[in-house]
């Protein structure tokens, strides 16, 4: 079995395309949220993800923009492209994203792994200490594997007892499309994160994905992965749309 995880697409239509040019040969696609917000395309990359069918976790901003919440925790540019959103979406791509089912989501034939927007605790938290990760793990039903998304960081955390060790892809190279393979072991237990696809803030502008593996009896591996995309085409559509510059300029910073 081999999932191709997308997370945090955030309606930027050349990342998304990039991503799957790039991706591996896979065998269903698992989408940890946020389809939607802060970039332009959100009608276009809603009707792609659809289509490309799998498992598809709701995130802050698909509930957000589908008026299933207010704004009130969103900071002042993401309310304001979650209102664009919300009036430039069509009807059905919101009906779409108002019934996305909340995590923890799981796959039959896939025991102990989780897929979660935030984390097992809520589709907000941040997963971003080994405190909180070690809370994470806790949370009943106790995954062993959990992929999840919302801090646009690419890693996550490892545990095998006492206190859960953060860590990130080593890319050997800077450029261009690039890799990094992980081998699961089986007396460990993981959170990961695939990254973000459409706004990655880990001070690489490459849309992030990962690549999961596995056969029945073994842990697997996952595979990060950065891809170059037209970035200048993301930013000139969130400027034309009137949306705040600072969302266009964050996407070539990565942060
Ligand atoms: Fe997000």
């Amino acid at each position: 079995m081999r999932l191709l995880l997308l997370s945090d697409i955030h309606a930027n239509l050349e990342a998304l395309e990039a991503c799957l040019q790039a991706a591996p040969e896979y065998d269903e696609i698992v989408n940890l949220g946020d389809v939607v917000g802060y970039n332009a395309s959100p009608n276009e990359v809603c009707s792609r993800v659809r289509a490309l069918g799998g498992a598809v976790v709701r995130g802050n901003h698909d509930r957000a923009c589908a008026g299933l919440s207010d704004l009130s925790e969103f900071n002042l540019s993401a309310a304001m492209s979650a209102r664009w959103t919300q009036t430039t979406l069509d009807h059905e791509h919101t009906e779409w994203l108002r019934q996305l089912p909340q995590g923890p989501l799981s796959k039959p034939g896939l025991l102990g792994v989780q897929f979660v927007h935030g984390s097992p605790r809520g589709e907000d938290e941040y997963l971003l200490s080994a405190p909180t990760a070690l809370l994470d793990f806790d949370e009943p039903p106790r995954g062993d594997l959990i992929f999840f998304g919302h801090t646009h960081l690419q890693g996550g955390f490892v545990y095998n007892g006492g206190r859960p060790n953060y860590f990130a892809p080593q890319f050997e190279e800077t450029k261009g499309l690039i890799q990094w393979r992980m081998p699961l072991l089986a007396r460990e237990r993981y959170l990961i994160n695939p990254g973000s696809v459409g706004q990655p803030r880990d001070n690489d502008w490459r849309a992030a994905f990962a690549l999961y593996e596995t056969e029945i009896g073994f842990p697997g591996s996952v595979t990060f992965y950065r891809t170059p995309y037209d970035v200048q085409s993301a930013q000139a559509r969130v400027l034309a749309a009137n949306l705040p510059e600072r969302l266009a300029t964050r996407l070539a910073l990565g942060r």
